[in-house]
């Protein structure tokens, strides 16, 4: 397309996303001495890390004695044994060692008397293979993520990342099923820009952002899965969403479950610890899908609170003052803005909340990029990975642990760029690009910049959000589903009558909204297809028609390709790593999910 003319750019690594995962996969390839490059839309102190709250997992065994092996056991049973044991080994047994160097370049993680990290309770995580809970959350207060994105963006800058900020990557530059770089479009100037790689690594976030309610960032919207999608490869498990069991009521803002790890509790209109029914043994600390599902059962039972009787409360009134004020400050303040509630004298009114995706790219535990090609279903795509919530590596399979993603972020960004330094040679000749492998990037784009039908962004994104918050809810029913995909079709079919009134270049938020919308409306659509498809219950996937798990027919990973032109869904699966990654720990087979 010759209207449009980019600026080319040549590096080693090009990292896209500059959250935990981001940070840390370009901060061990510049260390590697690969030329990297970190390319991100928002300020990387803007990126999605900044709002998580609670705590990092690992087994440090700071406040009680503590067992890799059993932070491991604890994972498998959160994931409904959809997770692969050898990547959660991986996770779990690298986890100390990724919090002590996030200490030593000097993340200010709250202290025990004797100066140790602090740790808190967190849901599903047991000692002794499921034997009560344990404190093995290391935190910073209730501002975690914050304090580790600030540090390690730090970092980055202390070594020779080149940071490309309010860039927005718009495709995958691919070649014979070899990715060679990525497109992305400079916001604040309006040019276009290549940048050649030979490792792409996409740390681009979840897409929360197809819900209506959401405690991710508006900037959550799945771009990189989004550009996976567009260049042919599957996309995993994305109908495993997960709802956090406490988001304010009406405004959705998150609530930490460190909430409930320092002994917060929830009740229903009677008043009711109702979660000593659900979970006898940990009680408000189940994991979370288990925790979801329990207060929408209360709601729709007619035990909800409020007026209307639809919604739930959090209690922290009992706890002392002080405590509140030094471990969790951050959510005393967010109550008292988004609910208006004095958290030392009422409860928080909470809801089940749209948190997280456990679905992703595919990767191994190096954060390559698999794919299904013939009998072979962890095919590496050279030149391509993927890590954070973007990935489905996958450690947190049907349902993830709180915690358990702070952690993902680190050791398997770490992880990524150790296969780098491994792979890759510094400077290495890279082939020419040709104009032939961007020229789809740059239809699409001029396509979208110009489009002059009827229907206006924002109203296609709610159709969207609507039909995902009511068919794709805690609870799903075969109807639901299919009306969800139903609706979702609908919305695909009107992007064709898509209107941007914004023509220009630099700083146009109704272009750049308008992609974001093309990016969130494909996860979508496969999330659902994905949803209908498995007749089975298992993690946040909870189906009012197949109630049970069903280890014979669905113990495997679904992934889905999406036809961009008409939106259809092929479907196929991949067998989970029933084995782990050393002798250390036998594989845990499946049983009863009981707390
Ligand atoms: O509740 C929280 O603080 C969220 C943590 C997480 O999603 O891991």
């Amino acid at each position: 397309m010759s209207a449009y003319k980019f600026i080319d750019h040549k590096f080693d690594v090009v990292v896209v996303g500059a959250g935990g995962s981001g940070l840390r996969a370009a901060l061990g390839c510049a260390q590697a001495g690969l030329k990297t490059a970190c390319v991100t839309k928002v300020f990387p102190t803007r990126s999605h890390t900044v709002a998580a709250q609670g705590g990092i997992s690992a087994s440090l065994g700071n406040m009680s004695p503590d067992d890799w092996r059993w932070h491991m056991y604890d994972t498998v049973k959160g994931s409904d044994w959809l997770g692969d044991q050898d990547a959660i080994e991986y996770l779990t047994r690298n986890a100390p060692a990724a919090v002590y160097e996030l200490e030593h370049w000097g993340v200010p993680f709250s202290r025990t008397a004797e100066g140790k990290i602090y740790q808190r309770a967190f849901g599903g995580m047991t000692k002794n293979y499921g034997d009560g809970p344990i404190q093995r959350t290391c935190a910073a207060a209730d501002r975690t993520g914050h304090a580790m994105l600030h540090t390690m963006y730090g970092q980055s800058l202390a070594h020779d990342t080149e940071f490309f900020i309010e860039y927005f990557a718009l495709d995958l530059i691919m070649e014979d099923g070899v990715c060679r770089g990525i497109t992305a479009w400079k916001l604040d100037d309006g040019t276009l820009h290549r940048f050649q790689a030979q490792m792409v690594i996409l740390a681009t976030g979840g897409y929360g952002r197809a819900y209506f309610s959401a405690t991710s960032a508006h900037t959550c919207t799945g771009d990189g899965n989004a550009m996976a999608l567009r260049a042919g490869l599957p996309l995993q498990d994305m109908e495993f969403v997960q709802f956090h069991p406490t988001g304010i009521y009406g405004a959705g803002c998150l609530i930490t479950e460190g909430a409930r790890g320092e002994g917060g509790y929830l009740t229903n209109s009677e008043g009711e610890r109702f979660m000593e029914r659900y979970a006898p043994s940990v009680k408000d600390l189940a994991p979370r899908d288990m925790v979801s599902r329990a207060m929408t059962i209360e709601i729709r039972e007619g035990r909800g609170v409020g007026p209307n009787k639809d919604h739930i409360n959090l209690h922290l009134d009992h706890l002392d003052p002080k405590i509140l004020h030094e471990r969790l400050p951050g959510i005393s303040e967010t109550a008292k803005v988004f609910a208006g509630v004095d958290v030392t004298k009422q409860p928080i009114p909470v809801l089940p909340t749209v948190h997280y995706n456990m679905g992703g790219i595919p990767t191994n535990y190096h954060g390559e990029v698999v794919t299904k090609a013939g009998t072979n279903p962890d095919q590496i795509v050279p030149g391509l990975m993927a890590v954070g919530e973007a990935a489905c590596v996958s450690v947190h399979g049907a349902n993830r642990l709180g915690s358990n993603s702070l952690i993902d972020l680190v050791v398997f960004g770490r992880a990524a760029a150790l296969r780098c330094a491994e792979i890759l040679t510094p400077m290495a000749t890279q082939p020419e690009l040709k104009d032939s492998m961007t020229d789809g990037h740059l239809a699409r784009f001029d396509r979208f910049r110009n489009a002059a039908g009827g229907v206006t962004t924002a109203s296609l994104r709610l159709e969207m959000q609507k039909a995902m918050q009511e068919d794709a809810a805690v609870f799903r029913t075969g109807e639901s589903l299919k009306s969800g995909v139903k609706r979702l079709q609908a919305v695909w079919d009107k992007k064709a009558d898509i209107k941007v009134t914004d023509r220009g270049l630099v700083w146009n938020t109704d272009l750049m909204e308008t992609l974001e919308f093309d990016n969130l409306i494909g996860q979508a659509v496969v999330t659902v297809t994905g949803a209908v498809n498995r007749t089975e219950s298992r993690g946040a996937h909870a189906r009012e028609d197949f109630s049970d798990r069903d280890d014979k027919g669905w113990m495997k990973h679904t992934l889905t390709w999406l036809d961009a032109t008409t939106g259809k869904v092929k479907i196929d699966y991949r067998p989970v790593h029933s084995y782990t990654m050393s002798n250390d720990i036998a594989y845990i087979p499946p049983k009863a999910r009981v707390y």
